[in-house]
């Protein structure tokens, strides 16, 4: 097998009647006729371009088969609705991002699907499965809390029960974390976090099976959020620098983590890579690093406005996984969406802050929430004292 390192740049390459070493740009929405069922057509999800993302991802995720959408919604969607139907049961994990969340409450009644929330653990994912549950979706580690899913666990749970096992592997990407490798049948992605990696593209993927991945693919031709030749070409550009970034990235998250814990005007983190992270051994059994993400929340006598003002290096910004180290508050931005009291319940509240470690110097970004931390801290005394 191709380490991952060497598959992220050499996957998926096109050397005949090629002399370059980069592959071709087929920007082309027209292809010349023929009378085979499986015509070249950017919505038929199989043109030049958008083969060679698939087949570099499906090589990072050991997966038979796979296709990429505009958007990862695009295709957390069509997945959902191409694997469910009417009178069908998923359980769903009630910590998953708040897109996917909305997207459950808002849709699968009007499609006659049933659903229930379950919590993390195995048997509470298994618990809450009924005769008809034709689905278990999990995220892990989960935004924004980084809660762990066991993949080996549940996917052994689930087998023979007529379900299919589909996890959102966005946080870990395939440089961390291959849950096909631990049972499941499909892994999604938005790749608009670390697959593109620069904060400039939209997209998603989902890798997997041959034969759900066709069962989605012909939902695809009908929803439509397909990709053109030029996307792909800049998706694939990005792919070859995955693996070098990720690693940066978890080796970053890493050090800061450990800098924020010992913080008094930090409360609590959230890191799998941290010893005091109650799913640590799990993420070390099932996950190569521990990724780019982290929470934590601010000790109460820190407002989130006054900490996000203080940054100078790290930028206040929504969406994840670029270069540069972003923060956001997912009260306000990924769970908005989300009830007040389903938020509450899970501990997203004001003062939890999301952090997307990126690929600067470690010390340069401790440096930055030393200050900002410090002016923080200097405010709420003076405010205290006067
Ligand atoms: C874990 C996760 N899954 C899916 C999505 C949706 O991806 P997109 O914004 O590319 O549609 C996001 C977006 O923030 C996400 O964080």
């Amino acid at each position: 097998m191709t380490s991952k390192q060497t598959a992220a740049v050499h996957g998926g390459e096109r050397s005949s009647h090629n002399p370059g070493v980069v592959n071709t740009i087929n920007p082309s929405t027209a292809f010349h006729f023929s009378e085979a069922a499986n015509q070249f057509y950017p919505r038929y999800f199989n043109t030049p371009n958008q083969q060679i993302i698939v087949d570099k991802l499906c090589e990072l995720e050991n997966a038979e088969a796979g296709i990429v959408f505009s958007s990862g919604m695009a295709a957390i969607s069509t997945t959902l609705m191409a694997l469910l139907k009417p009178g069908d049961h998923a359980v769903m994990l009630n910590g998953l991002y708040g897109g996917t969340h909305s997207f459950v409450c808002k849709e699968f009644d009007d499609a006659g699907i049933q659903y229930t929330f379950a919590s993390g653990d195995v048997a509470s994912l298994t618990g809450a499965m009924q005769d008809n549950t034709r689905m278990v979706f999990v995220e892990t580690p989960a935004n924004p809390l980084l809660d762990v899913v066991d993949l080996r666990g549940l996917s052994d749970a689930v087998a023979g029960r007529n379900a299919l096992t589909v996890v959102d592997n966005t946080f870990a990407s395939p440089i961390n974390q291959n849950p096909l490798d631990q049972g499941f049948d499909i892994s999604i992605h938005s790749g608009t976090k670390y697959l593109g990696g620069h904060s400039d593209l939209t997209f998603g993927a989902v890798l997997g099976h041959a034969e759900p991945i066709e069962l989605i693919r012909q939902k695809a031709i009908n929803y439509g959020g397909c990709l053109n030749g030029l996307t792909c070409y800049l998706i694939e550009r990005s792919l070859k620098t995955l693996a070098v970034r990720v690693e940066r990235q978890s080796d970053n998250a890493l050090e800061v983590a450990r800098y924020l814990a010992g913080q008094a005007a930090v409360d609590q983190v959230f890191y799998p890579g941290l010893e005091t992270h109650p799913d640590h051994q799990l993420a070390a059994r099932q996950m190569t690093g521990f990724g780019g993400m982290l929470s934590f929340n601010l000790d109460g006598a820190v407002s989130y406005r006054d900490f996000l003002g203080a940054l100078k290096l790290i930028t206040p910004a929504t969406s994840l996984g670029g270069v540069e180290s972003t923060m956001t508050m997912p009260v306000f931005t990924s769970h908005r969406l989300m009830p007040e009291q389903t938020r509450q319940q899970l501990g997203i509240t004001e003062r939890l802050v999301r952090f997307s470690v990126g690929i600067e110097s470690a010390n340069d970004l401790i440096a930055d929430l030393e200050q900002a931390l410090a002016r923080c801290l200097a405010g709420s005394e003076a405010g205290a004292a006067g």
